[in-house]
């Protein structure tokens, strides 16, 4: 009986690693949005499931034992549909979420919001000069920014056409504070926006704080109750232990 591990995250390849070591049979689902050469080890499988639905018809037919949701803290749908498939079907879930950084000690200086809606809102206020790390996908509620030197950086390109005042940089992190500090001396940035997503891209945080650059971070979703929560791929691997 297989694991399934819902993955696009560096802590779910880890965690196939550990399991694999472990002689744990595990199939980790990909969503396929981002080109990553790095596959995990294991069985792979591609694509979305076709909603709670097909995600739940999936579990049943694969006699899954056991799922661990380690998608990116950001992916709230796939993060709701697990609960609510391994909730239908009867199948245990543990969600494997990585520390965000509201724990550092500059987080309070933030400007903390709900939605990437009020992060625009909040940025437009603070300065001119607008260094997105966001990631692609929420990139397009800034596409009427047209008037404003806009830095964007992606692991994959913006399936839309960028305003000319924009710079796309493709990268794919971690990156170092001489990086960071680099990037954001080079641009002249006044405003970093990013994500509470956490991990080992932080770097740009510390260049924000050494530089006095305004951040404005978005809060983590919501996670779905009743669905018990792990930090590392460690901690995973241990919950999983009586499932198989
Ligand atoms: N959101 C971010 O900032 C971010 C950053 C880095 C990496 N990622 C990774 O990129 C993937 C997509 O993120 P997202 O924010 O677009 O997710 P999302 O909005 O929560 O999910 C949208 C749909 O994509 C499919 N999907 C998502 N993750 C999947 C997976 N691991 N395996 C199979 N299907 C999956 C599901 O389709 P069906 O309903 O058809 O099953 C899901 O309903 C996730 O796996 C995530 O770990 C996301």
């Amino acid at each position: 009986m297989s694991v399934l591990l819902l993955g696009g995250t560096a802590e779910a390849r880890s965690l196939a690693e550990l399991l694999i070591a472990d002689g744990v049979p595990v199939v980790t689902s990909l969503a396929g949005a981002v080109t990553d050469s790095r596959l995990p080890p294991g069985e792979v499988r591609i694509g979305g499931f076709g909603g709670v639905p097909g995600l739940a018809s999936y579990l049943r037919e694969h006699g899954i034992a056991a799922v661990v949701d380690a998608t990116h803290p950001f992916a709230a749908q796939m993060t709701a549909n697990a609960a609510a498939a391994c909730a239908r079907v009867g199948v245990p879930l543990v969600r494997l979420s990585r520390p965000g950084w509201a724990a550092r000690d500059d987080a309070a200086s933030w400007h903390w919001v709900d939605t990437i809606a009020d992060a625009r809102r909040a940025a437009e206020s603070l300065g001119a000069r607008v260094f997105l790390a966001i990631g692609r996908q929420s990139l397009g509620e800034f596409v009427d920014w047209t008037d404003r030197p806009v830095l964007a950086r992606v692991v994959d390109a913006p399936d839309f056409e960028v305003p000319a005042t924009w710079e796309v940089l493709r990268a794919r992190g971690p990156f170092t504070l001489d990086d960071e500090l680099d990037l954001l001396r080079g641009h002249d940035i006044d405003v970093l926006v990013s994500k509470d997503s956490g991990g080992p891209t932080e770097a740009k945080l510390d260049a924000a704080a050494t530089r006095g650059v305004a951040v404005v971070m978005v809060r983590r979703p919501a996670l779905p109750e009743g669905v018990p929560v792990v930090r590392s791929a460690a901690e995973a691997a241990t919950w999983l232990r009586p499932a198989h």
